[in-house]
């Protein structure tokens, strides 16, 4: 039986989020710069977002782009803006055809404006669509997410808009960039590293975690289906026992 044929179909993941990692790592161990790596995790992103909408996984958000990465070389910070441009740019025909909704997670100001305009295209052009929502975490940081949405919510009980024994988890979801859509069930990230980076730190409270030792360039869609079928053979208990969950 195939990876894929393994896969049941009524117990997938809504939601998978994946931290693409490794992309430098596989440049250098091809004997290139690491912006080569970059460029060819772009396959990669093709590959699992058609494996994703091809099994009927509702939302699939990938970190791109971490508040931290600004801290890297001029040179690769530029590489990979341009590199998302054109990304967006060839890949949004593929987006309307395929019916998936491209969103965005993080603080888009910083970015560069042909960034913000490509994005804001490509947003408005697939706005409709229902297939998949494709969620692209860029310039994301979960711990600025969290400091603004409290601040949002203290601004909301500063003005009288809302009460302070009224705040509980749902006031908390519905001031995050995540405020319609729900929690990945399972993480992914390649390359070994097991570290979540500053991604989702609210939103994973109860996935699971998998964590390949393949590097993002050489993820596939069998890569994909492997993380669905181990996620698939986890028991997720959420607190309770074994015995409660298997009634
Ligand atoms: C992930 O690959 C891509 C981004 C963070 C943009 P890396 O660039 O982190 O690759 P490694 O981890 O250095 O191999
Ligand atoms: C996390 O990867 C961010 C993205 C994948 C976009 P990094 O490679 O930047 O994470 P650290 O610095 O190794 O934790
Ligand atoms: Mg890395």
């Amino acid at each position: 039986m195939s990876k894929k044929e393994q896969i049941d179909q009524d117990k997938l993941p809504s939601h998978i989020a994946i931290i693409m990692d490794g992309n430098g790592r596989w440049a250098k161990s091809q004997g290139k710069k690491r912006v080569f790596g970059h460029q060819h995790g772009v396959t990669a992103v093709r590959e699992t977002t058609e494996a994703c909408a091809e099994l009927g996984v509702q939302y699939l958000t990938l970190y791109a782009f971490s508040t931290e990465n600004w801290s890297r070389p001029k040179y690769e910070i530029n590489t990979l803006m341009e590199l998302l441009i054109k990304t967006i740019r060839d890949e949004t025909e593929t987006l309307v055809e395929n019916n998936i909704r491209l969103r965005t997670i993080g603080n888009l100001d910083d970015l560069p404006s042909e960034c913000r305009q490509n994005l804001k295209e490509t947003k408005k052009a697939t706005a409709g669509h229902d297939r998949m929502d494709l969620i692209l975490a860029l310039n994301y940081s979960s711990r600025y997410e969290i400091q603004q949405a409290t601040r949002q919510i203290a601004k909301e009980v500063a003005e009288g808009q809302l009460r302070i024994e009224d705040i509980d988890e749902n006031t908390i979801n519905n001031h995050l960039y995540t405020a319609t859509i729900p929690d990945p069930e399972l993480l992914i990230r390649t390359s070994s590293e097991h570290r979540v980076s500053n991604f989702l730190l609210w939103q994973i409270a109860y996935s699971e975690l998998y964590f390949p030792a393949k590097l993002w360039p050489e993820f596939r869609k069998e890569d994909l289906y492997q993380a669905v079928v181990d996620y698939q053979n986890r028991e997720r208990r959420f607190g309770k026992i074994s015995e409660q969950i298997q009634v």
